[in-house]
């Protein structure tokens, strides 16, 4: 853009705002038979993609603090806020898919057949944003460079995509993080999981004596729940044990490694030793983050049901079913919501050490 130095810079020229204008243009108006919602379906998406771009911009310079082996104490402030941003910023795309569904199924059908075959499933920043945070993705269109959507993309999209899918992804970088955490065993003696183990036998215990001891409680229902204390007890076992945790990572039932998944439960239960509350804040912006896009792909899905029933999308996938199908499949920190089947109640949580504890609290010495 030139310059126009006679004139002070304006709220128009700084935000380019004719042009930003002028990127609207509906296929039907084209086409000569306008469609009064396609206006607001090309800016749903418009505004969507600039979200798009902003979000990725948080993400990567949260990637880049993660990316060295120590990250610096002082970075996981300024982490935190960016990745608050981005959960702000999901929340408000929702609503965007809100502000379409003002639009009828009928008034949809005034141009849908002019936009094919593009399809939000082209979304290039949408799929540069799935592989930053590490969605793990098997559908054949996506992994076909013959594909109609390998195709529909130009040189320069390509290697965005691939560039980012070659990067460590922030579910790697996270779970790098995690396993460098320097608190569960000390040279002291004290390891935590063993402690966390006696305390959980003896919750499991209790529980035992409460079901057996019970009055009211028929031999048959005491039976059946004392099966459940041990299926609890099965799962637990998973982790104090790497083989049966590999077990279930080959399963494809957990993904985050072992030591990490240590970590992140040790952070989660001791939340409140003043060390751990960034790192505790930071885990629930990655279990905000991956709940949000699955709260968006889930109203997608059902405002495309509602727009186009069962029809195949322009895209050529099976529409709602496929979009139905995603949403399981496609939550990254998926280990970090299980946690808490892992958790313990606070009165039965092992003390910590009191040197341990000092390390974890801010020491304050007077200057003699
Ligand atoms: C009337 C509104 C909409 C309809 C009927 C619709 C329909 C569809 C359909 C059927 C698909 C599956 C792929 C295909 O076969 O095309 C899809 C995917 C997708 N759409 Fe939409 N869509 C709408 C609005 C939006 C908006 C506003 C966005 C915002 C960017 C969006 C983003 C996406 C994305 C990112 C995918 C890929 C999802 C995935 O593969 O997990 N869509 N859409």
């Amino acid at each position: 853009m030139t310059t126009d130095i006679t004139r002070p810079l304006s709220y128009g020229s700084y935000l380019r705002v004719p042009e930003l204008l002028s990127i609207q243009s509906p296929k039907s108006v084209e086409a000569g038979r306008e469609a009064h919602d396609e206006l607001l379906f090309i800016i749903v998406h418009q505004a969507h993609e600039l979200w798009f771009k902003q979000i990725l911009h948080e993400l990567s310079s949260v990637g880049k603090m993660f990316a060295s082996n120590s990250v610096d104490e002082k970075m996981m402030g300024t982490a935190v806020s960016r990745l608050t941003r981005v959960t702000e910023i999901q929340k408000v795309l929702t609503d965007h898919l809100r502000i379409l569904e003002t639009m009828t199924p009928l008034d949809f059908l005034e141009f849908r057949d002019l936009v094919s075959p593009a399809s939000g499933f082209q979304s290039v920043q949408f799929r540069i944003l799935e592989s930053t945070l590490g969605v793990r993705r098997e559908h054949p269109l996506l992994a076909n460079p013959e594909s109609p959507f390998a195709k529909s993309l130009t040189a320069d999209e390509l290697k965005q995509m691939h560039s980012a899918e070659s990067s460590p992804s922030l579910f790697e970088l996270f779970e790098k993080w995690l396993e460098r955490t320097p608190f569960i065993e000390t040279n002291d003696g004290f390891t935590f999981w063993q402690e966390y183990q006696n305390a959980l036998r003896e919750h499991l215990s209790r529980d035992r004596d409460f079901i057996n001891n019970h009055p009211l409680l028929p031999a048959e229902d005491k039976a059946k729940q004392l099966g459940e204390v041990e299926k609890t007890e099965n799962y637990f076992r998973a982790l104090f044990d790497e083989t049966l945790h590999q077990q279930l990572v080959q399963q494809g039932v957990r993904r985050l490694s072992l030591r990490a998944t240590h970590a992140a439960l040790f952070i989660n239960l001791y939340r409140e030793e003043p060390i751990l509350h960034l790192p505790f804040r930071l885990l629930t912006l990655l279990v905000d983050m991956d709940e949000l896009l699955q709260q968006w792909r889930a109203q997608h899905a059902i405002m495309v049901h509602r727009m186009i029933g069962i029809r195949v999308g322009t895209g050529g996938s099976l529409g709602y079913a496929y979009l139905r199908a995603t949403l399981d499949k496609t939550k990254v920190f998926a280990d970090l919501f299980n946690l808490s089947t892992f958790l313990l109640p606070r009165s039965s949580l092992p003390s910590l050490p009191q040197n341990l504890k000092q390390r974890l609290g801010f020491v304050f010495q007077e200057i003699p």
